[in-house]
């Protein structure tokens, strides 16, 4: 298969208080609005791309309004949908703001993507950088992120989820999470570059289809990522979980909470995968997966997805009691989060 995709170039949101998420992301994480359209916010950090990376809209509850990755060309756009349809899912054409076309599905498992190769690359004018190869200049805000960088979604089959997205747009597979106390995926990383992951999934619960646990942006240093966690904790933003270093991909991480709720991430470091036959490796929470040091807890906050699950859990329901406390957290033990 040719390479289809390049990256991930923006996620759109939805929030029920637009310009309380806004004045977050504006005041406390450092993104800049560009544009607004209706309702909807566009925003972007101080080093990405293109026009945009996020965009804020309107919604009862918060959750992922779409994922949008870049194909490589116009010729593999229109490649990528005529696989995407051979699988029986219907797309739809749309006008996206300021980039032109982009093609949009909902995915197996309810996960709305989009797909482009038409873009704005931004060039800031008010603003522009002294160096050449910058969209605009730095941002003066203490630990402002530099770029989009993943999206965490939930699926209620993670292993079932990598495969189609590996098989139907070449996603690269590159790790796994497998319970210690039974043979089943609660989490797995998927990339469509040399970074760890573009694409995360985790082990969804619930009976609610389509959910999203986090996204994330990028910062150039773990100094930056500690500044950033400092200027949140000064004024206001507890750190939900982190800063650590994640096992698989071992990021430098952080989480914390917009205003909707949804969990936001900051990452740097990490290693760099140019492997095409890659060959994921296995890995268990007591290996250090979610945190390299292996000398914490995961608070259970985190296993939070958004938008809120309703009724019972799906994958509750028939499993053995020694392992559904493994299920509802799998890095709760202390040495595995
Ligand atoms: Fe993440």
């Amino acid at each position: 298969m040719i390479t289809l995709l390049s990256h991930l170039s923006y996620v759109a949101i939805t929030a029920p208080d637009v310009e309380k998420s806004v004045k977050f992301y504006e005041e406390h994480v450092g993104l800049d609005v560009v544009d607004r359209v209706g309702e909807d916010v566009y925003l972007r950090c101080w080093g990405d791309y293109y026009r945009y990376s996020v965009v804020v809209k309107p919604g009862s509850e918060p959750s992922l309004a779409t994922m949008a990755w870049r194909t490589t060309s116009a010729e593999a756009l229109d490649e990528a949908v005529c696989r995407i349809e051979a699988k029986g899912i219907a797309g739809e054409w749309v006008d996206l703001q300021a980039f032109g076309k982009g093609y949009t599905f909902v995915g197996p498992w309810g996960h709305s993507m989009t797909l482009h190769w038409d873009v704005e690359h931004y060039r800031a004018e008010a603003n522009a950088s002294i160096y050449p190869d910058r969209p605009g200049r730095r941002s003066r805000h203490l630990g402002a992120p530099r770029q989009l960088d993943h999206v965490t979604i939930a699926a209620s089959d993670v292993d079932a989820f990598a495969a189609w997205y590996n098989e139907v747009l070449g996603f690269r597979i590159m790790a796994r999470t497998v319970l210690d106390e039974a043979p089943l995926s609660v989490f797995s990383v998927l990339t469509t570059n040399e970074k760890s992951h573009d694409l995360g999934v985790v082990l969804d619960g619930s009976t609610r289809a389509g959910r999203v646990n986090h996204y994330a942006f990028w910062v150039d240093t773990r100094e930056d990522l500690l500044q950033a966690a400092d200027v949140l904790m000064e004024n206001g933003t507890p750190m939900e979980y982190g800063p650590s270093i994640h096992g698989i991909g071992e990021q430098n991480f952080l989480y914390f909470r917009e205003p909707s709720s949804l969990r936001i991430e900051m990452n740097t470091g990490g290693y760099r995968n140019y492997v095409p036959d890659w060959e994921p490796n296995t890995w268990k929470p007591s290996l250090g997966s979610n945190n390299f040091y292996r000398n914490s807890a995961m608070p259970m906050s985190m296993t939070e997805s958004f938008p809120a699950a309703d009724g019972p859990s799906a994958t509750e329901e028939g499993v053995p009691d020694e392992i559904r406390d493994a299920l509802l957290n799998p890095y709760a033990q202390h040495g595995r989060g």
